[in-house]
């Protein structure tokens, strides 16, 4: 059965799911630089939510993220750092406590778990970011918490990826209107 939770947040995931940042990604449209510019925001973002503990220790991305753009670094791409809407959103949840990052825990490894692994083919890097050992422990250990209640700061959540989404864009698109001027 469908939890209320996912049902009450199943709009946001389908606005941001067709965010074109997100559409071109799942395509397998995006650049080695695009999308390092975007593992530059996921590293931000988890480094945030990794400086307490998660429920599962295989859970934890940073490595993994990290290794994704060293790859990619080495392939002579450049990096060019955190974006504003990134930023403010890593910085809120460094400032919540541990109880309150669960919604945000709920919202980023259930999307590396489910929708990443249909990305992990599409993207311009070796994927690391999207295997987990003990793929149904990963599930379970988020399953086992999450709550109902959580509906108002998932929302909030995908509003900040949202965000995030039209920022990379939006930064990409004028960077690219520049160059043809
Ligand atoms: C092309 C992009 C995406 C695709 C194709 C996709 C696909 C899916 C699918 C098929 C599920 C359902 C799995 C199931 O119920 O068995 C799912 C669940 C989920 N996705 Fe996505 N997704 C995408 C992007 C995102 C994004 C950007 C986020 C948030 C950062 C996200 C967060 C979630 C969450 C939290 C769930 C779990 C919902 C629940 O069952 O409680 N997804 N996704």
């Amino acid at each position: 059965m469908q939890s209320l939770l996912k049902e009450q947040t199943s709009e946001k995931h389908r606005i941001a799911e067709r965010k074109p940042f997100n559409l071109r990604m799942f395509k397998g449209e995006l650049s080695g630089a695009e999308y390092l510019f975007y593992l530059e925001q996921q590293e931000a973002i988890f480094a945030a939510l990794e400086t307490t503990p998660l429920p599962y220790s295989g859970l934890n991305r940073l490595q993994a993220i990290q290794t994704d753009i060293e790859e990619l670094v080495k392939k002579g791409y450049e990096l060019k750092g955190v974006l504003p809407s990134t930023q403010a959103y890593s910085q809120y949840i460094n400032e919540l406590s541990l109880a309150e990052k669960q919604p945000h825990i709920y919202l980023h490894y259930l999307a590396l778990i489910y929708g990443g692994q249909m990305m992990k083919s599409k993207v311009p890097s070796s994927g690391k970011m999207y295997e987990f050992n003990n793929m149904e422990e990963c599930i379970q250990s988020i399953r086992r918490i999450q709550s109902d209640e959580w509906v108002n700061e998932v929302n909030k959540g995908y509003d900040h990826v949202i965000a995030l989404f039209d920022e990379l864009e939006n930064t990409l698109f004028s960077k690219k209107t520049e160059s043809y001027v």
